[in-house]
C-alpha cells in the first residue's frame, strides 16, 4: 500500500531529509515579524538552520488561509522532493466559532451535537489551511484540581468513548482526501494523562495495568475504532516509563495489539523531557528510546534531528525504523490529498464566508444551551421578563467566556451575558449591570457600585467564576473554591435579603462553599463559548429549559478529591443510614458522597420514574435483558430528560464499581407526557478485565439501576447464567 510512496520518495531521500520529516516546528519558525501564535511549552533556542525548516515535515499552529498558503508555497519552492508540509494545531472546541469547553459538551449528553461541533470546527480550520487537529482529548478525569479536566468529557469510561467516537467522526468525516472541509483527528494524550497525582499537571501517574485497561484506555480505543489518524503521547509515565519512550505502551499495545497504523506524535518536547524524568541520560538516549518505542514525530525538540544520524551510524537505530516513520507521515499526507493539492481546503475567499458564519454560531448557541447545568433552584429561575434584575459580577460584562484552547477565537466578539439579557428581557432599562469585583480582587468602589445596582432590583443575578487561565494546561489548583474576592461579593449581595441566582463560569467542578449555600439558584455555565451569553440569557429567562447533566462529580470539599461515582465499596462501606460506628470507611468531618453526583442536573420541570421492570431475572450470553422504565414529565414545562442506566456486578473475581453507566437515552417530554424507555442489556456489557487482564464476565448476581442521575435511581436484580 505504501510501496509507491517508498519508491517515489523514501528511497530517494537522504537520511537528513528523512529525519527532517519527523520534525515538527511551531509557527514562530515560519512567522513574519508581528505574527503570534500559541506557545504551550518551553521554547528555548533550538539552534535550527533554515535548511532544516525547509525540510521539516509538519508545522504546529500556523492558521489563516493566506498565511498557510504562503508558507506552503515557500516550502514547496525550497523542498528538493516537493513534499508538502502538514499543518497541525489544537482546534479543541472550535476554530473561530468557539463551542463550549469539552467538559461542558460532555454535560449535554448529546453526541450528535458534539459531532456537529467537531464538523464545524473542522470546516473552519480546514478552510483556514489546517490539516490535523490535536483533538479529541479523551483522558479519563477524576481530579478537579487538574486544570485540564476542562478538555475531557468526564469521569466515565463509557460516556467518554461515546463522545470520542462522535468527535472523531465529526472532525474526519468519511473521506479525508475527497472532503477538504475535514481534518484528521489526533487523539490524546496516550495514555492516562488524566490520572496525574494530586491533580498537578505533568505529574506522576501510577496505575496498575488492569486499571489502565479497564478505565483509562477504552476511550482512546473508541477514538481509534472510529478511525482517528493520529495519536499523541502523554507527558506522564506509564508504569514507570515516560509514555513517549514506552515500548510496551506504543509498540506492543497500540501498534501490536490494537493494530494502529497511523502517525504517533510526541507531546510538546516530551522526547527531551525523558531526561528530566530520569529515564534517559541525555537527549541522544531520549531520541533512541522514542524512536524505538515507535514515536514518528518529534514535536518541538531537536532530539531526533540532532541525534538520529549518529544513532543510525552507530547501528543503534535501524534506518528501517526511520523509513517506517517517514512512510506513515507520507501516507497521512497522501490520505489528506496533499500531494495532488498541497493547499487542500485553504481558501482566503471562502474563509471569510465560512468562518464564524451565522449558521455556525447558531450551532454553538444550541450546544451551549444543552450543556449548561442547573445545579440548584429554589423558585428563583426562570426570571420573569418584567422583573428588575441586577446583573453583577466579573463575568456580567465579560468576553472571557471561551475557555482555554480557544486561541483562534476572539473574546471581543463573544456574546456577553449583559448584552444578551438586555435583548431578552421585557425591561432592558431595568437591567442594572455592575462588575462588583474583579476575578480575584475587590475594591470599595466596586462594592459600592454593586450595592447601587442591586438597590432597586427584584432579583440579583451574580455572574462569577474562574478566569479562563485558571484552568487548562498548566492551570492546576489546590484550592478549587471561587477566589475570596468573589465569595465576599456573594456574601455582600446575599446580605441584602433579595433572591440571588448565581451563574458560574469555570473549567472544572468547584468546591461550592460560599456559593451553593448562599444562592437560591445556581446555573453552571462552564465556559460556554462564542454564543455563551445568548444561550445563558435564554436559559435564565426560561426561553430554553436547562437539560445539562454533570459528567464529573462536584466534591463537597477538595479534601474528598478524587471523588467519583464509579468507585469501589471497600470492605467497610459506610452504612446508608448514619450510625456511630467509627471503624467504617468515612471522614469524621465530611460526607463520603460528593455535593453533586455524576449525571446530576435539574430542569424547570420535574420528572418521575416508576415501574422499573426486567424481562427476566436471568440473563444468558445469547439472550439480552430488556430493562424498562416509565418516565413522566410531572411539571408544567416541556423538558429534556437524560435517562441513565447503571449496573453493579455484585461479586467479581476482582472488585467491581458500585455503579457503572451502561447506556442512556434522551427524551423530550411535554407537561404530563409519559414515555416507556427500553434498554437492552447484553452479556458483553458485563465484561471486565480480570486479574490476568482477560476480558470476560462472571456468572452471578447483578443489580441494575435507572434514573435521572447516578444517585437517585430505581433498582432491580438479575443473575447472569453461564
Ligand atoms: O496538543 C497540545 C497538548 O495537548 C499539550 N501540549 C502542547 C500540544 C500542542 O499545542
Amino acid at each position: 500500500m505504501t510501496e509507491h510512496l517508498y519508491n517515489k520518495y523514501v528511497k530517494n531521500m537522504t537520511l537528513e531529509e528523512k529525519i527532517a520529516q519527523l520534525l515538527q516546528l511551531a509557527a514562530p519558525f515560519y512567522d513574519e515579524p508581528g505574527d503570534h501564535s500559541e506557545i504551550t511549552g518551553p521554547m528555548e533556542e533550538l539552534g535550527i538552520q533554515s535548511e532544516t525548516v525547509r525540510n521539516a515535515g509538519s508545522v504546529l499552529g500556523v492558521a489563516g488561509a493566506a498565511k498557510m498558503m504562503a508558507v506552503q508555497k515557500a516550502h514547496l519552492a525550497n523542498n528538493r522532493l516537493g513534499i508538502p508540509l502538514l499543518f497541525m494545531a489544537d482546534i479543541v472546541h472550535g476554530f473561530k466559532t468557539i463551542f463550549p469547553i469539552p467538559l461542558a459538551i460532555g454535560s449535554s449528553w448529546n453526541p450528535e451535537l458534539a459531532k456537529q461541533s467537531a464538523e464545524i470546527a473542522a470546516r473552519e480550520a480546514a478552510v483556514s489551511g489546517l490539516h490535523v487537529t490535536f483533538a479529541p482529548m479523551v483522558d479519563l478525569i477524576r481530579d478537579p484540581r487538574w486544570g485540564r479536566v476542562m478538555e475531557s468529557t468526564g469521569e466515565d469510561p463509557y460516556l467518554n468513548g461515546v463522545f470520542a467516537k462522535a468527535f472523531v467522526q465529526g472532525f474526519q468525516g468519511d473521506d479525508l482526501a475527497g472532503d477538504t472541509s475535514r481534518v484528521a483527528a489526533c487523539v490524546k494524550h496516550f495514555a492516562a494523562y488524566g490520572a496525574a497525582e494530586g491533580g498537578r499537571d505533568y505529574n506522576t501517574v501510577d496505575l496498575s495495568e488492569r486499571q489502565l485497561r479497564e478505565y483509562y484506555l477504552p476511550a482512546y480505543k473508541k477514538a481509534l475504532d472510529a478511525g482517528a489518524e493520529m495519536v499523541m503521547t502523554s507527558f506522564n509515565i506509564v508504569d514507570g516509563v515516560p509514555a513517549t519512550g514506552n515500548r510496551k505502551l506504543l509498540r506492543d499495545l497500540l501498534r501490536g495489539e490494537w493494530g494502529f497504523e497511523g502517525v504517533i506524535i510526541s507531546d510538546w518536547a516530551s522526547i527531551k523531557e525523558m531526561v528530566a524524568h530520569g529515564a534517559a541520560e541525555d537527549d541522544k538516549e531520549a531520541a533512541f528510546k522514542a524512536i524505538r518505542a515507535g514515536v514518528d514525530i518529534d514535536m518541538m525538540t531537536t532530539s531526533y534531528l540532532h541525534h538520529l544520524p549518529e544513532l543510525v551510524d552507530e547501528g543503534l537505530v535501524d534506518e528501517a525504523w526511520i523509513d517506517e516513520a517517514v512512510l506513515r507521515i507520507l501516507r497521512l499526507k497522501e490520505k489528506l490529498g496533499l500531494f495532488d493539492n498541497p493547499m487542500r481546503g485553504a481558501d482566503p475567499v471562502r474563509e471569510k464566508e465560512i468562518v464564524y458564519s451565522a449558521e455556525h454560531r447558531q450551532a454553538a448557541r444550541k450546544l451551549a444551551e444543552k450543556s449548561c447545568v442547573l445545579l440548584k433552584n429554589e423558585g428563583v429561575l426562570p426570571l420573569r421578563g418584567e422583573q428588575r434584575v441586577a446583573l453583577i459580577g466579573p463575568f456580567a460584562d465579560s468576553g472571557d467566556i471561551l475557555g482555554w484552547w480557544s486561541w483562534t477565537g476572539s473574546k471581543e466578539t463573544a456574546v456577553k451575558l449583559s448584552d444578551a439579557m438586555r435583548a431578552v428581557t421585557d425591561n432592558p432599562d431595568q437591567l442594572m449591570v455592575a462588575a462588583g469585583s474583579g476575578v480575584d480582587s475587590i475594591t470599595d468602589t466596586q462594592k459600592e457600585e454593586a450595592l447601587i445596582a442591586a438597590a432597586g432590583a427584584d432579583v440579583i443575578v451574580l455572574a462569577v467564576g474562574e478566569s479562563s487561565h485558571m484552568s487548562g494546561e498548566g492551570g492546576s489548583r489546590t484550592n478549587i473554591r471561587l477566589p475570596d474576592a468573589q465569595l465576599e461579593l456573594i456574601r455582600l449581595m446575599k446580605g441584602l435579603g433579595k433572591p440571588v441566582a448565581i451563574v458560574l463560569f469555570n473549567g472544572r467542578p468547584l468546591d461550592l462553599h460560599g456559593v451553593y449555600d448562599q444562592a437560591d439558584a445556581v446555573l453552571e455555565a462552564w465556559f460556554p463559548g462564542s454564543e455563551g451569553g445568548a444561550a445563558l440569557a435564554d436559559l435564565l429567562y426560561g426561553k430554553v429549559n436547562p437539560s445539562g447533566r454533570l459528567t464529573m462529580s462536584f466534591p463537597n470539599s477538595v479534601g474528598q478529591v478524587p471523588v467519583y461515582y464509579n468507585s469501589f465499596s471497600t470492605g467497610r462501606p459506610k452504612p446508608a443510614v448514619e450510625d456511630e460506628n467509627r471503624y467504617v470507611s468515612k471522614y469524621i468531618d465530611s460526607p463520603n458522597e460528593p455535593l453533586l453526583p455524576f449525571g446530576y442536573g435539574l430542569s424547570y420541570t420535574t420528572f418521575a420514574y416508576e415501574g422499573l421492570t426486567l424481562s427476566s431475572d436471568t440473563i444468558k450470553e445469547d439472550q439480552p435483558l430488556e430493562v424498562k422504565v416509565r418516565v413522566t414529565n410531572t411539571g408544567r414545562m416541556s423538558g429534556t430528560e437524560t435517562v441513565q442506566l447503571y449496573v453493579r456486578d455484585i461479586s467479581g473475581e476482582v472488585v467491581r464499581p458500585v455503579k457503572e453507566l451502561k447506556d442512556f437515552r434522551q427524551l423530550e417530554l411535554a407537561p404530563g407526557e409519559s414515555s416507556e424507555v427500553i434498554f437492552f442489556l447484553e452479556e458483553k456489557q458485563l465484561r471486565y478485565h480480570h486479574s490476568d487482564l482477560s476480558l470476560s464476565s462472571d456468572r452471578g448476581q447483578f443489580q441494575v439501576y435507572a434514573g435521572g442521575n447516578s444517585r437517585d435511581v430505581q433498582t432491580a436484580g438479575f443473575r447472569l447464567l453461564k
